[in-house]
């Protein structure tokens, strides 16, 4: 029997598993893996260092010292319950479960109700940086027992990714918060990663430039207050050959964009909660699009539209199209920090904003050099009604608005589809506008319906008789 000597096990052995495993051993943690695909022990077994291999769930929890500090490493959904169904017998009192998958915060609460049930502690960790992240360094988002998180915490944060010596992970609070926080992490990296496909659809289409054209604007765009994990990702990516053809890879792949439900799940909750996130709505929905691959190739041949190009001096257009996509990218936070904002209250988080750009800012897919002008805002003002309205960030907004707007209005006279772009600067613009147009929705509301409404100038709620209803 395998005697308990390790600090931390973890159930997956995927690469994001494994490279976890790895990072925990290299600051020198005892930990164990286990995984029901036996190839995928080997592999585990086979890498260097003293990393126990677990051929059976038994050896596995034996192995770990109590209270038993476990991650499970496994696809979101049901098979994190299998998994569950498996372990929870084994276990014992105080023990500590962590999910570190992209489960639905909803799951996560009802998982913690029934661990606290046998008196064990489920913590919900957002975990992202992918694979490379696990093994370097990822941003850890957790959430659940304050008790269990201080007994874990000395492992999280010796493998978080770190900013200065900062470690990217933090305690968000009780019950799903870690969960939900990931989940809206994903949102904005919906939003962030649509936005740079349409500048990247302006310039090959609009502007009719080169692959390698591209990537210079991109890599030009990293270097300054763009400086971001994607953007960084997006300026290689058009410099990578197929060795089978000679051509780039990102010609080869095909229009059809998948998700895995983060995105989705985020824009649902919004409407819930009654936030608006209509550039991570629209980024959603810009991948549900593209799903229609083959109707879209016959529409192409039914439905016309003006010629695909922008007719501009390039390097002064590319200066434009970086202005629209700074002012993109600091909308689209915005939307995701003011949903987090608004679900701490209705699900009561009492979450910390300026902890979550704090862990944001290195380790996960979507930091980037602004999270730290996010962070001071909050740091500044933790009520902020929203980023766009903190000093700094308002600069920004303010100045590059103006090149927003004459992208849009150019890809709109050349038929190039910008949803997320267009929908930051409808967002911008209905924010900043003291007066909407709602008064008649509200007046058409009352007319078919008699749903009442409030007035300008004194208290109370009114009905009018508006003539003859129809409705
Ligand atoms: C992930 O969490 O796996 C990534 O953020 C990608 O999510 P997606 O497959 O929904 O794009």
């Amino acid at each position: 029997m395998q005697e308990p000597i390790y600090d931390f096990g973890l159930i997956g052995l995927g690469t994001m598993g494994n490279n976890l495993l790895l990072n925990m051993a290299d600051h020198g943690f005892e930990v164990a893996g286990y995984d029901k695909d036996l190839e995928k022990v080997k592999v585990l077994a086979n890498e260097k260092g003293d990393i126990y291999a677990a051929e059976t769930i038994e050896d596995f929890v034996n192995s770990l010292e109590k209270p038993r500090k476990i991650m499970l490493l496994v696809p979101a959904g049901k098979i994190v319950d299998y998994v569950l169904a498996d372990l929870l017998p084994l276990v014992d009192e105080g023990d500590i479960i962590m999910d570190g998958g992209n489960s639905y915060f909803k799951d996560t609460e009802r998982r913690q109700t029934e661990c606290e049930k046998h008196g064990h502690y489920f913590l919900g960790i957002g975990i992202s940086g992918g694979a490379e992240g696990a093994r370097r360094g990822p941003s850890m988002m957790p959430g659940g027992n304050k008790k269990a998180y201080d007994k874990v915490k000395p492992i999280l944060e010796a493998v978080a990714a770190k900013v200065g010596k900062q470690p990217c992970v933090t305690y968000l609070g009780e019950g799903s918060v870690g969960n939900y926080v990931k989940m809206v992490h994903n949102g904005i990296e919906y939003g962030l990663m649509q936005i740079l496909a349409e500048a990247y659809d302006v310039m090959k289409r609009g502007l009719g430039m080169t692959n390698d054209e591209i990537g210079d604007a991109f890599t030009d765009w990293n270097e300054k207050e763009l400086q971001s994990f994607l953007v960084e990702i997006t300026a290689r990516i058009f410099r990578v050959e197929d060795q089978e053809t000679g051509k780039d890879v990102l010609d080869l792949i095909l229009d059809k964009g998948k998700q895995k439900g983060t995105g989705k799940w985020t824009s649902q909750d919004a409407l819930d909660v009654g936030v608006p996130i209509p550039t991570i709505d629209l980024a959603v929905i810009a991948r549900a699009i593209s799903a229609f691959k083959q109707d879209r190739v016959a529409a192409s041949e039914i439905l016309t539209g003006p010629e695909t190009v922008i007719k501009k001096d390039k390097k002064a257009y590319i200066r434009r199209l970086k202005n629209a996509t700074l002012f993109s990218f600091l909308v689209t936070y915005a939307q995701g920090m003011d949903l987090l904002k608004h679900a701490s209250v209705e699900y009561k988080y009492n979450l910390d904003l300026e902890g979550v750009a704090k862990i944001w800012r290195g380790g996960c897919i979507i930091r980037a050099k602004m999270l730290e002008d996010f962070r001071r805002a909050y740091k500044k003002d933790a009520d902020l009604a929203n980023l766009l309205v903190d000093a700094g960030i308002a600069k920004k907004v303010n100045k590059t608005q103006k090149d927003t707007r004459t992208v849009i209005a150019d890809s709109v006279k050349a038929g190039i589809p910008l949803p997320c772009i267009g929908a930051c600067l409808a967002y911008f613009d209905s924010y900043r506008t003291a007066r909407l147009p709602m008064n008649l929705t509200q007046a058409q509301r009352d007319f078919f319906g008699s749903h009442t409404y409030e007035r300008l100038d004194k208290e109370g709620i009114f009905h009018t008789e508006w003539g003859e209803k129809n409705v």
